[in-house]
């Protein structure tokens, strides 16, 4: 099948490589011109495990291109995705404008039947908006042209998007026309391998289902943070608790890893949006109010508690005291810095005075562009140690699971450690000699070793 895909970034990106990995023949188009040249070279602007490899092996197969030439892409393709940004706007609901001009562009282009989709996450209704937008460039060039707009929400996770690409619990498409719901079948065969959950529903429905499914994933985290920090208050062990709970098949166990807050591209921005949403409808979704609320103070826990317990009470309390972070990006496998829990919690730290500096396996040249000079940065990870006052983990990096904790000792100037993450046995830590404060487990039910 000919594909096209406007906009490069994340989605579209591993969209079209992976439909060409499956055969199909797909132009990817950005306005983005150095970013199409360095593409074209197989330089990648995100990091993404295994999309190099894809990418480079679909382009010398040539299944795979890169262009900005979006009114020639067009022409030559029968499926048209739109992966374009959907920013948070000022009032925080999504920002249509680049949609809807890639929405004209097209009806601009079209020279025959095309199917046009929405992958980017935009709110309900949207796609009513791409269709009159479509057909009012149709009525400008005075020609009637047939198209249908398709909803066909992405729910990938960074650093592990080729996988979810490839082997997705399910795909949905929102269409109310019966033929393109076929060829859009057609088109996700490939990837039915793991479940054959390819759903089809009304646009308006598959509109919603990206939201609600975002919504309830940062409602799952925020609830099990709040516990924990309850668990600490009590002396309960919250990963005890999460066992306990997670066993229950109505709850499972997934999602309910307490930490420093959700952060990165996705959730913040789709919560924020879909309260707008709601807010525009006349309904008071209190729930998603609280989510939001609670998860900006959920990444002030760790800071608070740094300041607790190294804080000298004055104007600065940490003035003097140097603070090791480990882990900068919003999740490990990426070097994403959006919305990361790290930029709250180190401008918290910076601003009580604190000397900061910091290891991340990939995010540091991302992390300067936040920074910049205000906080150090190695990449090595025992480097920063030395004299440091604690070490701090932000982002649970493979890397930080088992580390040698002797030499950890030996660099800090107190065996300190507060861990935003849970990586480690606190009975363990503490036999260690360490004084351990992770989130949620200070208790004496600890116990899950
Ligand atoms: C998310 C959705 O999972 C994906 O389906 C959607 O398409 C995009 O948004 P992503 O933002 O890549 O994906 O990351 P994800 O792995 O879901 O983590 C989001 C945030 O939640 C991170 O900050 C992570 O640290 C946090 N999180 C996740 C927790 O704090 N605890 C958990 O148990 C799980």
């Amino acid at each position: 099948m000919k594909i096209c895909v406007i906009g490069s970034g994340y989605v579209g990106l591993v969209a079209g490589t992976c439909f060409a990995e499956s055969g199909n023949n797909v132009i990817c188009v950005d306005v983005d011109q150095e970013k199409i040249e360095g593409l074209k070279r197989g330089v990648i602007p995100i990091y993404e495990p295994g999309l190099k490899e894809l990418v480079l092996r679909n382009c010398e197969e040539g299944r795979l291109s890169f262009t900005t030439d979006l009114d020639a892409a067009v022409k030559e393709s029968l499926v048209n995705f739109i992966a374009v940004g959907t920013p948070p706007g000022a009032d925080g609901s999504a920002d249509l404008q680049y949609v809807l001009n890639v929405a004209r562009s097209i009806g601009q282009a079209m020279d025959g039947f095309k199917i046009i989709v929405d992958k980017s996450t935009v709110p309900v209704g949207t796609a009513d908006k791409v269709r009159i937008a479509v057909a009012e460039e149709l009525a400008k060039r005075g020609v009637d042209i047939e198209f249908d707009v398709v909803s066909n929400p992405e729910f990938l996770k960074e650093g592990a998007a080729i996988d979810d690409f490839m082997k997705p619990d399910r795909v949905v498409i929102g269409t109310d026309n019966v033929r393109t719901a076929e060829i859009m079948k057609e088109l996700y065969s490939a990837f039915m391998r793991k479940s054959n959950r390819l759903i089809t529903m009304d646009i308006r429905s598959a509109e919603m289902t990206k939201y609600a499914a975002n919504a309830m994933l940062a409602t799952k985290i925020t609830f099990m943070n709040q516990i924990a920090n309850l668990c600490d208050l009590m002396g309960a062990d919250v990963m005890a608790v999460r066992e306990g709970i997670g066993s229950d098949s109505r709850i499972g166990y997934d999602f309910l890893f307490p930490g420093v807050g959700y952060g990165g591209s996705c959730f913040p921005k789709d919560v924020k949006a879909l309260a707008k949403t709601a807010e525009e409808c006349d309904y008071d979704f209190i729930l998603l109010k609280a989510v939001e609320e609670a998860n900006t103070r959920q990444k002030r826990v760790l800071s608070d508690k740094i300041a607790a317990r190294l804080g000298n009470g004055e104007a600065k309390p940490l003035a003097g005291k140097t603070i090791a972070i480990w882990g900068l990006s919003f999740k490990p496998r990426t070097d994403d810095m959006r919305d990361a829990p790290s930029v709250t919690i180190i401008n918290a730290l910076l601003e009580l005075g604190a000397q900061v500096r910091a290891h991340d396996p990939e995010a540091i040249k991302e992390a300067k562009k936040v920074f910049g000079e205000r906080i150090s940065y190695s990449h090595n990870q025992y480097e920063i140690l030395p004299g440091a006052d604690a070490l701090v983990i932000i982002t649970e990096w493979n890397e930080y699971r088992n580390p040698d904790f002797d030499r950890i000792k030996s660099l800090l100037v107190n065996p300190l450690i507060f861990d935003g993450r849970n990586l480690y046995q606190p009975n363990r830590l503490r036999l260690e000699g360490f004084e351990y404060l992770p989130i949620g487990r200070n208790g004496k039910g600890a116990c899950c070793e």
